[in-house]
């Protein structure tokens, strides 16, 4: 097993506030971490193969973003400036239409290559030609949680149902363990109470979780009121949807009782801040969420709805937008809005005892950061400077499962030039209507 040790970083281990290294130094044995301390605490013993000088960078626990549709990135600027319903009805559902299972495969690799830049070392996706997704994802390096989007209403819906085990069977654990797979029924309002039922038997024979929107917007929340009388988190309770692990983007509206309900089924919640305020969907309570032990993940959803996929700016943007909804500038503050982008993703993966922190024994996803920026100076507070001044173009070198993926920016896994041809030419195609 590769050996690999960074030298000089200042370490961020976001096991709190405090936990921060300075000339700190991090040794790696395979996909794992196995010492995180000051200069000189690698293991007696410990040869490494390679030593990366990080003297003036910090070292932080990459990115999880709980909530992606990748080969989105296809649709990126191709409508913008609508309500929900009406983008996904008008524009967005025709245009998916006409993708074929190639253009899914290029679509993702340039959401790997985006994530990969700006310090992304996992992501939880849903989408639809999953092994395209699965491909691309195992070719960048990355690590993914992959759900096949489920819409159960149409000819789509038993096809959805059919695809899966094949799915499981041929990704679930693959790619190293890299890749690991869930059951994406897309919503309560796409997915009726009998179909969730069919999904929600599969997702257990299959022993995977669920990954779908919840309470994205007030016209869900109405519809479900009229049609079930019920909240959507309440529905998809009623009908045992939270007896398997599940990861739940969005959660705008909420009331009281369907916090209550989250925090004791354990629901992993994925909080997609400038997707919300693009769509005007509305604010997700995340502080209450989090007070009541909810646990919370950050993500950007998809190219299409947000528009970039960097981590760094959303993490900025919750931080913002709980402040000024709640009036109160101590919400959320630098260090909780780092610990959801990292160790809250993990956790509302399911991944919370291997991944999100710096940590002896979990995966070697870390990043290197560089300060030597006119906008990270003076050096008064790192977890500040992060949430509310760092820029994805200040990520160096990104490691993932022990593997240096990017290095002085350079990606080492994917050609880019070969993507952006790919992307522009199939993007033309696409919304030429062939
Ligand atoms: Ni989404």
């Amino acid at each position: 097993m590769g050996k690999l040790l960074i030298k000089g970083a200042t370490v961020i281990t976001v096991e709190s506030h405090d936990s921060v290294i300075n000339g700190g130094e991090i040794a790696i044995e395979g996909r794992n971490i196995v010492s995180v301390g000051p200069a000189g605490s690698a293991p007696e013993g410990f040869v490494p193969d390679r030593t990366v000088d990080a003297s003036g960078m910090l070292a932080l626990p990459g990115f999880v973003n709980t909530h992606t549709h990748a080969a989105m990135t296809l649709l990126r600027s191709y409508a913008d400036d609508l309500p929900l319903m009406k983008w996904l009805e008008e524009k967005i559902w025709p245009l998916e239409a006409r993708l074929e299972e190639e253009d899914v495969y290029w679509g993702t690799l340039l959401c790997c290559l985006e994530m990969i830049r700006s310090g992304t070392t996992t992501f939880a996706d849903m989408y639809f030609f999953m092994d395209q997704t699965a491909r691309a994802v195992e070719k960048s390096g990355m690590r993914a949680d992959l759900s096949r989007g489920m819409i159960g209403v149409g000819p789509e819906a038993q096809q959805a149902l059919d695809y899966v085990p094949g799915f499981v069977d041929r990704w679930h654990g693959r790619a190293g363990g890299r890749i690991t797979v869930r059951l994406g029924p897309h919503a309560p309002y796409t997915c009726p109470p009998d179909y969730l039922k069919k999904v929600i038997d599969l997702a257990g024979k299959l022993d995977v979780g669920i990954h779908i929107h919840l309470a994205e917007t007030r016209t869900e929340v109405e519809d479900m009121a009229r049609l079930y009388g019920m909240t959507p988190i309440q529905l998809v309770d009623s009908v045992g949807l939270f007896e398997l692990p599940v990861l739940a983007a969005h959660c705008v509206h909420l009331n009281e009782k369907d916090i209550e309900i989250m925090a004791r089924k354990r629901v992993g919640v994925a909080h997609n801040p400038e997707s919300n305020m693009k769509l005007a969907s509305g604010v997700a309570p995340v502080t209450k969420m989090l007070e009541a032990g909810v646990t919370v993940g950050l993500g950007t959803d998809g190219a299409a709805s947000n528009n970039n996929l960097d981590m760094l700016e959303e993490m900025r943007s919750a931080a913002l937008l709980q402040k000024v909804s709640t009036m109160d500038p101590l919400a959320l503050p630098s260090f909780q809005a780092l610990s959801m982008a990292t160790a809250g993703g993990a956790g509302a993966l399911g991944m919370g005892d291997r991944l999100g922190l710096l940590k002896e024994g979990f995966r070697a996803d870390i990043i290197l950061i560089e300060t030597r920026k006119p906008h990270l100076f003076p050096r008064n507070d790192w977890m500040a400077h992060l949430v509310y001044a760092a820029q994805s173009a200040d990520v160096h070198t990104v490691i993932i499962d022990g593997n240096i993926v990017m290095e002085g920016r350079r990606v080492l896994t994917i050609d880019e030039d070969e993507v952006y041809d790919q992307v522009q030419r199939r993007a033309e195609r696409l919304v030429a209507g062939k």
